[in-house]
């Protein structure tokens, strides 16, 4: 890869405010790209859009719900207004589940981890895919998770979430690849971040999927899931498509 492989490229990335989507701005800043930087925190947005300018880069804050069509019909257009273009998308705003397993989880909590996980995923794919083809091309990178491909990562709610973003991976991969847009996913061991600062465990779903988290080698830094979305976003990556790439040091090969 040069060293800016994503020079005059846009760069819109949800859940930019905090932990693996702040890394991916300032990574993807840092490579030559201009970023919207949106989060629902519209001080984390702003703060993360504040450090790339002040590191000499180009970045906007948008304050968007990626669960919310109308909130994100506005950021599409905040992206446009702001660049005229989107040419690299990153799917990456989340949240857990309380690791609850089927039969504990409430029904709320599993239509809320659907809504922002996957329904949030296609609704900002859904708004920028029309500009990428219009522009004859993009890259989208979608965050997925280790449960997203085993079903004793996480509780109920949250591995069906990232079992759908792998699936609609594949899915927006395979149906544009004539179109010059990659769908790529990258799949996160367990990584230093802000997301379960907030949460509060299920005891039973715990207990039960401790031994499978105790696998993890170590907690990764977030710049290496930035890494790995930067080689996705960029043209080193031109033939990957379709791709659903654990970064976990090794975690899902035991
Ligand atoms: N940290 C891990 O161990 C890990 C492992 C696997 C996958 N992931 C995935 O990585 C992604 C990023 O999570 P993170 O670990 O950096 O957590 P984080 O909590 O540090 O960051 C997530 C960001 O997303 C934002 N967000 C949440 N809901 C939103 C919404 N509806 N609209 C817009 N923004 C919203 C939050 O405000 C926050 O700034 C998530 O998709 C998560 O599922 C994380």
């Amino acid at each position: 890869m040069t060293a800016t492989p994503l020079h005059d490229r846009v760069a819109l990335v949800t859940g930019a405010g905090s932990g693996i989507g702040r890394a991916m701005a300032v990574a993807f800043a840092a490579a030559g790209a201009r970023v919207v930087a949106c989060d629902i925190d519209a001080a984390g947005a702003e703060r993360t859009a504040a450090d790339i300018a002040d590191g000499g880069g180009s970045a906007v804050a948008a304050v968007a719900d990626v669960a919310d069509e109308a909130s994100v019909a506005a950021l599409a257009e905040t992206a446009l207004g702001a660049y005229g273009r989107v040419d690299v998308l990153c799917n990456n705003a989340g949240i857990m589940d309380t690791m609850a397993l089927p039969a504990d989880i409430p029904v709320e909590l599993w239509e809320r981890v659907l809504r922002v996980n996957l329904t949030g995923t296609f609704l900002v794919t859904h708004a920028v895919l029309p500009h990428m083809l219009r522009q004859g091309g993009g890259s989208i990178v979608n965050t997925a998770s280790e449960a997203g491909i085993r079903g004793g990562a996480a509780g109920a709610a949250y591995t069906a979430s990232k079992h759908g973003v792998v699936g609609l991976t594949r899915s927006v991969a395979w149906a544009y690849a004539k179109d010059g847009i990659r769908c790529n996913a990258i799949l996160p061991g367990p990584t230093m971040t802000n997301i379960a600062a907030n949460a509060v465990f299920d005891a039973a779903g715990a207990a039960r999927l401790g031994p499978v988290l105790a696998l993890g080698e170590r907690m990764a830094e977030p710049e290496r899931m930035a890494d790995a979305a930067l080689f996705l976003a960029s043209d080193a990556a031109s033939f990957v498509n379709g791709a659903i790439l654990p970064v976990d040091g090794g975690w899902s090969a035991a």
